[in-house]
């Protein structure tokens, strides 16, 4: 299957320093791997309805939960650049997220078994110096990946505060270069011992 990796900008503002981040590690993608970028500031997503133990969810089939249902299936790697708001991701990416719940519910989408083996990464710009205040971050990122029994392959960590400050990071974009040619070993849960890919 040809490589192709789904961007999902996912801060409040455009070019951004995550967005700037994630242009630069895609800069290194070799030129036969597929990319689609997608602002969920742009296409937002409706507040998620549970509606899991009530009724079905039902296959959207237009506006943007269709086309970020269709992107999402299209990709073999899903990126999502969410700044860190909090301590975690925004609350594009939250929702985003969220909606997979839904998708999980879907009758005929088989959504987990298609995501199955497919590749979550995170790219991330934070003004804090000290990169563990992010942990919550990649734990959500990592977490939600072992439930989908997909794998990981990390969180690309960049530091500024105004549009453009992660240009002077030079470690991050050192990082960017070997980010997504990285191995991406199948997420486990903390409680889980690794396992090999
Ligand atoms: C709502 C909001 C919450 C934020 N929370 C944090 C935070 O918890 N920790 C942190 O280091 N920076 C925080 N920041 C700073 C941003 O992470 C930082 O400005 C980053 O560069 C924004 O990324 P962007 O340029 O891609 O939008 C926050 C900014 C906003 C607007």
């Amino acid at each position: 299957m040809t490589r192709r990796f789904l961007f999902l900008l996912a801060s409040s503002r455009s070019e951004g320093n995550t967005e700037l981040l994630a242009r630069r590690a895609a800069e290194q993608l070799p030129s036969d791997v597929e990319q689609e970028w997608l602002s969920l500031t742009e296409h937002p997503l409706p507040d998620f309805a549970d509606l899991r133990h009530d009724s079905d969810h039902v296959r959207p089939t237009e506006g943007t939960t269709a086309l970020l249902l269709d992107a999402t299936l299209a990709a073999t790697d899903i990126v999502i650049a969410s700044p860190l708001y909090w301590y975690s991701v925004s609350a594009q990416a939250k929702r985003y997220l969220d909606h997979w719940s839904g998708w999980l519910r879907t009758p005929g989408l088989d959504f987990k078994a298609r995501m199955a083996g497919r590749t979550l990464w995170g790219v991330t710009a934070l003004a804090h110096e000290e990169q563990e205040v992010a942990d919550p971050l990649i734990g959500t990122l990592s977490n939600s990946a072992a439930y989908m029994g997909m794998r990981f392959g990390g969180v690309l960590l960049g530091n500024g505060s105004k549009p453009g400050d992660v240009e002077k990071d030079a470690e991050a974009l050192a990082r960017a270069k070997t980010f997504f040619a990285q191995e991406a070993p199948l997420a486990r849960f903390p409680y889980e011992a690794d396992g090999d890919s």
